[in-house]
């Protein structure tokens, strides 16, 4: 298979991405879609015509960024609806009141390096968010994945991927001492397994999923890391090869070309950073994909093993 690349780059813009792209008609959903990256993503996706659902957990900050896309875009197609990915309950009851085709869905919301939380099911928070939690909302509007005719899921990883595979002996970290950048990389890798498996099960569906790392930006993500560690992280793990910070509507561009570009249609079960295709990272760099991110084997037993968790 050979790697699929786009004329858009490190510095290009979700706006730029989407230039020219008609989403009139299409309904999408941005988890997290009140802050950071997902706001960029949002805007993007609807200043293209689309529908757009902010799902989030915060209904103030939804209600302010709502407002504020209406005004800057002109598309008054964007609601809201509450959200926590941590929370079963609210990820089904997500699921139960959507109605009708879901033609794009950006799983963007996500927690980095919180010091060890645990779900009310005694799960590590940031696998229950940033995977589990993102699983059940997917499989959960499969039905309207699948009704759209042709639907991208958009999973959002990091390449702080690099930093772990699914340690399925232990994924709740109950028998290991718990690292939160180690359990961060966990949930990201899961994140791209998640796109490699549900392509497999769902392209017949006309369903394609792909994952991503967005770039490293400064956003609210940080919030539970010092700059000095965030700092020492940079130098010594995933971002980019020239440490340097995007714009949040640099960081949203990937997201969108999976999301809405013709450039990447069909495509899918693929890792993707700086809008093109990740090649396979090479021991001691801190860029591209690692294998086991993308191993079929690993995507089936992390879907089995995500259904047998969140039965
Ligand atoms: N920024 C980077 O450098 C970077 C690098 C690699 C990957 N990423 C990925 O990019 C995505 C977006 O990150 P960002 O930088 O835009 O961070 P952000 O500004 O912190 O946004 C993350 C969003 O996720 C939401 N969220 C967290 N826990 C949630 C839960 N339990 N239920 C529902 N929503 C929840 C947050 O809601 P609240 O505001 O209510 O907390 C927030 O809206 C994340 O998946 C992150 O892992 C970011």
């Amino acid at each position: 298979m050979s790697r699929i690349t786009t004329p858009f780059g490190a510095t290009s813009t979700a706006a730029e991405v989407v230039d020219g792209v008609d989403l009139t008609g299409r309904r999408a959903v941005v988890t997290g879609g009140a802050s950071g990256i997902g706001i960029e993503t949002a805007r993007a996706l609807a200043s293209a015509g689309a529908e757009v659902t902010l799902a989030v957990r915060d209904p103030a900050a939804g209600e302010r960024t709502a407002d504020d896309l209406i005004a800057a875009t002109g598309n008054k197609q964007i609601l809201l609806a509450p959200l926590d990915l941590a929370d079963r309950a609210s990820v089904e009851a997500f699921t139960a009141a959507w109605d009708g085709p879901l033609h794009i869905l950006v799983g963007n919301a996500g927690v980095m390096a919180a010091p060890l939380t645990r779900t009310a099911e005694g799960w590590e928070l940031q696998f229950a968010t940033n995977h589990l939690g993102h699983f059940r909302l997917a499989t959960g509007l499969h039905g309207a994945l699948a009704a759209a005719g042709g639907a991208r899921v958009v999973s959002v990883s990091s390449a702080a991927h690099l930093r772990s595979p699914v340690v399925f002996d232990d994924i709740m970290f109950q028998n290991r001492a718990y690292d939160p950048w180690t359990a961060y990389g966990q949930s990201k890798t899961a994140n791209v397994l998640f796109a490699v498996e549900a392509t497999r099960r769902w392209a017949g569906h006309g369903i394609r999923v792909n994952a991503l790392h967005p770039g490293g930006i400064r956003t609210n993500l940080q919030r539970h890391v010092t700059d000095e560690e965030l700092e020492r992280m940079r130098r010594t793990s995933g971002g980019s090869a020239t440490p340097r910070w995007k714009t949040p509507e640099q960081g949203a561009a990937t997201s969108v070309l999976l999301a809405a570009s013709p450039l990447v249609e069909g495509v899918g079960g693929r890792y993707f950073e700086d809008c093109n295709e990740a090649a396979p990272n090479r021991p001691g760099e801190r860029t591209g994909v690692a294998a086991y991110a993308l191993d079929p084997d690993a995507a089936r037993r992390l879907w089995r093993e995500s259904l047998r968790l969140t039965a």
